[in-house]
C-alpha cells in the first residue's frame, strides 16, 4: 500500500475554527506535517496548487484570504527537513512552459536526492487565465494536447545530459512548443522527476494511461474506486505498459474514534463545523447560481429553480447540471425532512473512513486487496497537525497487517512506489 499526506489548505475540508488549526503560510505549519509523514513512512507529502483566488458573488471566497504559498520554493524548503519523503507539487500545464519548469523539477530532485513528483494538472479557465500574459484561452479539447506534449518535452529535457553528465543540444518542434538550445541541469537522480496527473475525464485518463505514474483521483468508495481501477488499468496496454507502471491514489479523508459511535459522533461534529450556516448558504447559491442569502439555512431549500447561465462562483469547477443537482438535493431534503444546511451536509460529505483505527485500517487494506486503489493521498481536517493520529493509531495497524512498510528501502521516490527509473533516451 503506498501512503501520501495531502497539506490540507484552501479547500472545504479544513476546519479551520478549531482551535488546533494553525497557519497555512508558516513553514512550521508544513514542516509539522511532512515530518509527521515521514515518521509514518509515507510515500510522499502532496501540495495542491490554485493559480487565482476563488471568487464567491465578486468577493474573494473566504477559504481563500489565507492564500496559498508557491509549491516548488516550499518543497525545496522542505527537502532540507525530511530525508526520504517524497514532494510532489501541483503545477499547471497551461499556464507554463516546459523549459522553466523541467529546469525547476530537475532542481527539486537534485537537492531532495530523488525526491520530487509533479501533479500535472490542466484547468484553463479564462478567469485564472486573466493572472497570465497568456489568458485562458486554450480549449479544454485542447488542454490535454499541451499537457501531453509538455510533459514529453520535458522528459526530452530531463534526457538531454547523458547520465555519465554531458549535456546534448536538444530541439522539440511541436505545435504548441518549438523550443531548441541546452537544458541547464544535469540529468537529475530519478531520471525523470515521478509524474502524478490529477484529472477524470477521458481524455484525462488517457493521458495518464500514456504519460503518467501516479493518479490522483477522487473516487474514493469501493464501488467507484473498482471500476475507474479496471478502467484506468486496461488503458496502459495500448501504451506498451504494465498495470503495475501507474499506481492509483484517491485523495481520502478519515476520521478516527475509540469506537464506532465514538467515531462518527466525531465525524458529525466535524461535518457541522466544515459547513457552517454561512458556509452552507455559499454552498447552496453554487448549485443555484443565485444570490440566496436571505434563506435561512435551517429553513427549507429555494422552492426557486437554479439560474442556469450564472455562475457565481469563479475558480472552482463548475457543476455540469445545476437543475439534476437541484433535483436529487430536494428529493433528498423531502425525503429526510432535512434543512438547507443538513441537505449540505448530507451531500459534501467528506469523510470517506470512520471508524476505530482497526477499522479504518481493514477498510484501506481491503481496497487495496480488492483492485479499488494501489494507496491513498490522505486529506486530513486540521492543519497541520490533522495526521498525527493516522500515523499514531492506524500506520503500525497497516504494519502489523504486512500491507505498508515498517522501514524505507530506497532513497528515492520512485523506490517507494516500486518503479523503475526511465530508461534514457538520449
Ligand atoms: C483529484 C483531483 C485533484 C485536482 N487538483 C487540482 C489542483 O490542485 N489544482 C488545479 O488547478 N486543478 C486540480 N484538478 C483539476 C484537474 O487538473 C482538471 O483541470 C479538472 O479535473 C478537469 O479535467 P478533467 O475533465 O480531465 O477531469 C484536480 C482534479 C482532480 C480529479
Amino acid at each position: 500500500m503506498h501512503l501520501a499526506a495531502h497539506f490540507p489548505g484552501v479547500n472545504s475540508t479544513t476546519v479551520w475554527t478549531d482551535p488546533r488549526s494553525r497557519s497555512q503560510i508558516e513553514f512550521s505549519s508544513f514542516e509539522h506535517l511532512a515530518r509527521t509523514a515521514e515518521r509514518g513512512r509515507f510515500d510522499f507529502f502532496f501540495l495542491a496548487e490554485g493559480l487565482r483566488l476563488r471568487e464567491h458573488r465578486g468577493r474573494i471566497h473566504d477559504l481563500d484570504v489565507v492564500g496559498r504559498p508557491e509549491s516548488i520554493t516550499l518543497l525545496n524548503a522542505l527537502a532540507a527537513v525530511t530525508d526520504r519523503l517524497g514532494l510532489a507539487a501541483t503545477v499547471n500545464a497551461t499556464f507554463n512552459e516546459p523549459y522553466e519548469l523541467a529546469r525547476r523539477l530537475a532542481t527539486l530532485d537534485h537537492l531532495s536526492a530523488g525526491r520530487a513528483a509533479w501533479n500535472v494538472v490542466t484547468s484553463s479557465d479564462a478567469f485564472t487565465g486573466e493572472n497570465f500574459r497568456r489568458g485562458g484561452y486554450l480549449d479544454r479539447a485542447d488542454r490535454y494536447t499541451r499537457a501531453a506534449e509538455f510533459v514529453a518535452t520535458a522528459r526530452e529535457l530531463w534526457d538531454s545530459w547523458s547520465p555519465d553528465g554531458n549535456p546534448r543540444p536538444f530541439a522539440h518542434r511541436g505545435r504548441h512548443f518549438d523550443i531548441a538550445g541546452e537544458f541547464t541541469v544535469p540529468r537529475s537522480p530519478q531520471g525523470h522527476p515521478v509524474v502524478i496527473q490529477a484529472g477524470d475525464s477521458d481524455e484525462g485518463r488517457e493521458f495518464a494511461a500514456s504519460s503518467a505514474d501516479v493518479i490522483f483521483t477522487r473516487h474514493g468508495t469501493l464501488d467507484a474506486g473498482r471500476a475507474f481501477y479496471a478502467d484506468t488499468k486496461r488503458r496502459l496496454a495500448k501504451y506498451g505498459r504494465e498495470p503495475s507502471e501507474l499506481k492509483i491514489m484517491p485523495g481520502v479523508s478519515y476520521v478516527l474514534g475509540d469506537t464506532a459511535a465514538d467515531a462518527e459522533e466525531r465525524a458529525a461534529v466535524i461535518r457541522e463545523q466544515q459547513v457552517s450556516p454561512q458556509n452552507a448558504i455559499l454552498a447552496l447559491e453554487q448549485i443555484w447560481g443565485r444570490d440566496l442569502s436571505s434563506y435561512d439555512p435551517d429553513g427549507p431549500l429555494p422552492e426557486i429553480d437554479p439560474d442556469p447561465g450564472s455562475d457565481v462562483a469563479q475558480g472552482r469547477v463548475r457543476v455540469a447540471d445545476p437543475a439534476a443537482v437541484a433535483a436529487k438535493w430536494r428529493a433528498l431534503s423531502q425525503q429526510k425532512g432535512l434543512s438547507i444546511r443538513q441537505t449540505v451536509i448530507e451531500t459534501t460529505a467528506r469523510q470517506s473512513f470512520i471508524g476505530t483505527p482497526d477499522a479504518v485500517a481493514a477498510e484501506l487494506h481491503e481496497f487495496v486487496r480488492t483492485d479499488a486503489a494501489d494507496g491513498f493521498i490522505l486529506v486530513p481536517h486540521l492543519t497541520p497537525g490533522g495526521l498525527d493520529d493516522f500515523v499514531g493509531r492506524v500506520v503500525p495497524l497497516l504494519q502489523e497487517r504486512g500491507v505498508f512498510r515498517t522501514e524505507y528501502t530506497g532513497p528515492t521516490l520512485r523506490s517507494h512506489l516500486g518503479l523503475a527509473e526511465p530508461v534514457w533516451k538520449g
